[in-house]
């Protein structure tokens, strides 16, 4: 047994330490009984450790002894335990130190040598973090393996120095101290000193060497190692920690885990580990589980939480069989595991609000404003249906597809786009009845377009009819009916366009000296021919209503187109309605129909009578005369005539052609035309064929003789196929009742 003699008393003797009660011990049982102590002074022995035999498993039972200093240590054998790794499988001893003295008073070396056998234990040395050192300035020692009779395992170090000064403290590396490694699986060693560095030189400083394994991370090396004994005086007798390994058994883990009465890992959540260090296992808790694996549940769950370092930073942690997990507190949002939470938007619930309420608010919007339009779209749909068929449409349409009519009904968007939206450029005419648009289909297709201001409630119904019976009026002197829109509150009427103006401006407005008679006679005629035609072969026959000048247009030659023809059908004939829509024109107006309210062919003949005077005179029906009076041509004429002053308001080209003859005879027509009595009018056909007569005599192609007239004259709106003139309805109402008389 050792004991702390005096080295000098122990010189030459190859001391031995043995963990002896080791190798007497009986087979330890699986679980260690309850009465166990698992303490010895500050030392705590959990088992596979255990204080006494029955409280170990094999191999690992310390006794807890007083020692001298009068404190509790544990032993294992001789051999004193510092403390127990049970995670690492390690356990830390103190062993002795070994030293080799010169003595020069006798001029020898006193050994003090020292060994540690584990062999038959579970320990071995740690290989990494035990060192063997060595500590001298005239020193080779020796770690030597030589348990089973020859060496296995030998290594050294040498260590000088020259004097004291040059020995650096901290530092091991060959100057006063040297270190060497040491391999696995080493259970036996023993020191040995070469006599042949023995410090007989170097006494005066530095009469010892010392030698030990030991933990390297414990050791510091120091000069006053090399001057003083004070390495001996550590533990009371110069004993240093070394770390040994130590394990279950000689089998691995895979083996040793099928035979579970020997198997040490026995705890819930363990896990077992080959040793690294030699054969054998370990046991550990697994991740999350702290604790004696060796026992059953000994292994438990880490309350990682209530440790001294939160794992979730700012966050709520809660723990986890074997684990745990963060949560942003509430109001907070974010990584709660890096300790990121960051508070919500403390505005967030008012602005989600307004957010959602403007979103859902633009959304009603946009959703009304869709349903919006599409009842608009539809109240338009619906309105032009409704319209259509108010004006007869339905019967209309029936009507065309039983007759294949070359008549066309529009559609309000043909129009539009046939006038540019009825742009104001494309006005051809303006007048109490409506407006006159030119429009244009395409292909120098042009049409005229007239858009009425007003229709009553009784014309509506009949629109449609009266419509199929204009459109079949078919006459190359009458200004022909193409079609008509009826999707329109007031229907539209689209009509051939006729370009040269109308008779009006060309005797009246035109800066025109020289109008033959021919000419005048050729128009006359034409009209005429179409009066006739709409008198007789019309069916129903066709009452005109509003001859005038300014309804007979020009087409190519000054060939006459009547227009506006059957204004009568369209317009109201009863009494009551009279006195707000006048029929016809001041001047032109046939005083029978101003006292019966009956219009009848003979108006228009009358009428055209007035145009025929128009023709002659070049004057207006109404004009101003001598005194500067509002004169009635057609009064007038016959004043002239039966007073035979004629002359006087003949148009100068009339007479100065001749023909005098010729004149009397359309003057005389002219005035038969203009008799108070209907009854002595002769009829249309008997004017036509009494102007055919006359004409045929002067068959004469003329064009006028400034041609660019035309253009002047185009665009600029006028009367042209409107019914009324300009004048006031309360202004035209009294004249009528004045010419009347
Ligand atoms: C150890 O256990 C065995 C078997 O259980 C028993 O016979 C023996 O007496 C025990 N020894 C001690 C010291 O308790
Ligand atoms: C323990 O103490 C007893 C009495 O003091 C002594 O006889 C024995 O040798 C000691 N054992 C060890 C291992 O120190
Ligand atoms: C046992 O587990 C602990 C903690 O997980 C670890 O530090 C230690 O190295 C493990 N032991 C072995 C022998 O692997
Ligand atoms: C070695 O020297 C120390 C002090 O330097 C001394 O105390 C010790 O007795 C000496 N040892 C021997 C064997 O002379
Ligand atoms: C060396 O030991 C002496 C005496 O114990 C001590 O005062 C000194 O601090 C130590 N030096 C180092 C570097 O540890
Ligand atoms: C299992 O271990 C027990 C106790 O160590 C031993 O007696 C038994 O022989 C082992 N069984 C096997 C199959 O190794
Ligand atoms: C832990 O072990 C006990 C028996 O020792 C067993 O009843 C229990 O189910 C185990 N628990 C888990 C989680 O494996
Ligand atoms: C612990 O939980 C995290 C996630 O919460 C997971 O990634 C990890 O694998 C878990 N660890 C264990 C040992 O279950
Ligand atoms: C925490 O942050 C680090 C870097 O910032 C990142 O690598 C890691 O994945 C994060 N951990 C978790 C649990 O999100």
């Amino acid at each position: 047994m050792h004991s702390a003699t005096p080295a000098i008393a122990m010189s030459l003797f190859l001391s031995q330490m043995l963990l002896l009660p080791l190798l007497l011990l009986a087979v330890a049982p699986a679980v260690p009984d309850s009465g166990c102590q698992t303490r010895c002074g500050d030392v705590e022995i959990p088992y596979p450790f255990g204080i006494g035999t029955n409280c170990s498993r094999e191999g690992q039972a310390y006794i807890c002894n007083i020692t001298e200093s009068g404190l509790q240590k544990p032993f294992a054998g001789n051999v004193e335990v510092l403390n127990i790794l049970l995670e690492m499988g390690q356990v830390r001893m103190l062993n002795p130190v070994s030293s080799a003295c010169y003595s020069p008073n006798y001029n020898n070396v006193n050994y003090n040598r020292w060994r540690l056998n584990l062999e038959g234990t579970p320990y071995r040395f740690s290989n990494l973090l035990n060192k063997f050192t060595a500590i001298g300035c005239d020193t080779l020692a020796y770690i030597i393996d030589d348990h089973w009779s020859s060496i296995s395992y030998q290594s050294g170090c040498v260590s000088m120095c020259r004097d004291e000064e040059s020995i650096v403290s901290d530092s091991c590396s060959g100057m006063g101290c040297c270190q060497t490694s040491i391999p696995k699986n080493l259970r036996y060693y023993r020191v040995w000193f070469d006599g042949n560095f023995n410090n007989a030189d170097t006494w005066r400083f530095s009469n010892c060497s010392y030698a030990a394994l030991l933990e390297a991370d414990w050791f510091q090396f120091n000069t006053s190692y090399i001057t003083t004994s004070q390495l001996m005086q550590i533990n009371g007798d110069g004993r240093v920690p070394v770390v040994l390994d130590w394990a279950i058994g000689h089998e691995t883990c895979e083996v040793a885990s099928h035979n579970l009465s020997s198997y040490a890992c026995i705890s819930n959540n363990s896990a077992c580990i080959d040793s690294s260090n030699g054969p054998g296992y370990l046991c550990n808790c697994s991740t999350g589980y702290q604790g004696n694996p060796y026992v059953s549940n000994g292994c438990q769950d880490i309350d990682e939480c209530n440790q001294q370092s939160n794992p979730c930073s700012d966050g709520i942690c809660q723990n986890l069989p074997g684990n745990y997990s963060c949560h942003c507190p509430e109001g907070t949002h974010g990584d709660a595991y890096n300790g990121t939470c960051t508070p919500n938007q403390k505005l967030s619930l008012a602005v989600k609000a307004v957010i959602g309420t403007s979103i859902s608010l633009i959304f009603l919007l946009v959703f009304g404003m869709c349903i919006c339009m599409i009842y608009q779209r539809r109240k338009l749909i619906q309105s032009r249906k409704r319209y259509f068929s108010e004006h007869g449409g339905m019967q209309l349409r029936e009507e065309m597809r039983l007759q294949s009519l070359a008549f066309r009904i529009f559609s309000k968007e043909e129009l539009e786009r046939a006038t540019n939206r009825f742009d104001k450029n494309r006005i051809l005419g303006q007048g109490g009845y409506g407006t006159v648009y030119k429009g244009d289909m395409g292909d120098d297709q042009f049409v005229a377009i007239k858009q009425p201001k007003v229709i009553n409630e009784r014309q509506k119904k009949e629109f449609g009819k009266e419509m199929l019976i204009l459109s079949q009026v078919n006459h190359r002197n009458i200004v022909k009916l193409l079609g008509c829109c009826l999707e329109v509150e007031v229907p539209m009427l689209v009509y051939e366009f006729v370009p040269n103006g109308n008779l009006f401006e060309l005797i009246h407005s035109r800066n025109i000296d020289n109008l033959p008679l021919a000419v005048r006679l050729n128009i006359a005629r034409d009209s005429a021919d179409a009066l006739a035609y709409l008198h007789y072969s019309a069916s129903p026959p066709i009452i005109h209503g509003d001859v005038k000048s300014a309804n007979i247009l020009l087409h190519e030659n000054f060939t006459a187109k009547v227009s506006d023809f059957g204004a009568s059908r369209l317009n109201p004939k009863d009494e009551e309605q009279f006195a707000t829509l006048v029929q016809g024109t001041c001047g032109y107006l046939d005083p029978e129909y101003l006292q019966t309210c009956k219009l009848t062919e003979k108006s228009d003949v009358y009428s055209f009578g007035v145009v025929l005077l128009e023709l002659l005179t070049r004057r207006k029906a109404i004009y101003f005369g001598e005194n500067e009076r509002e004169t009635s041509l057609a009064s007038n004429f016959i004043l002239a005539k039966k007073e035979d002053r004629l002359q006087e308001l003949l148009d100068n080209q009339v007479t100065s052609e001749g023909d005098a003859e010729l004149i009397g005879r359309i003057g005389e027509l002219a005035v038969q035309c203009l008799s108070v009595r209907g009854e002595e009018r002769p009829t249309m056909k008997d004017v036509a064929d009494q102007l055919n007569n006359m004409g045929k005599l002067h068959p004469v192609p003329w064009t006028p003789p400034n041609a660019e007239d035309i253009e002047s004259f185009l665009p600029v709106p006028s009367d042209a196929q409107t019914s009324t003139g300009n004048t006031s309805y309360i202004q035209e109402v009294a004249l009528l009742i004045e010419y009347a008389r």
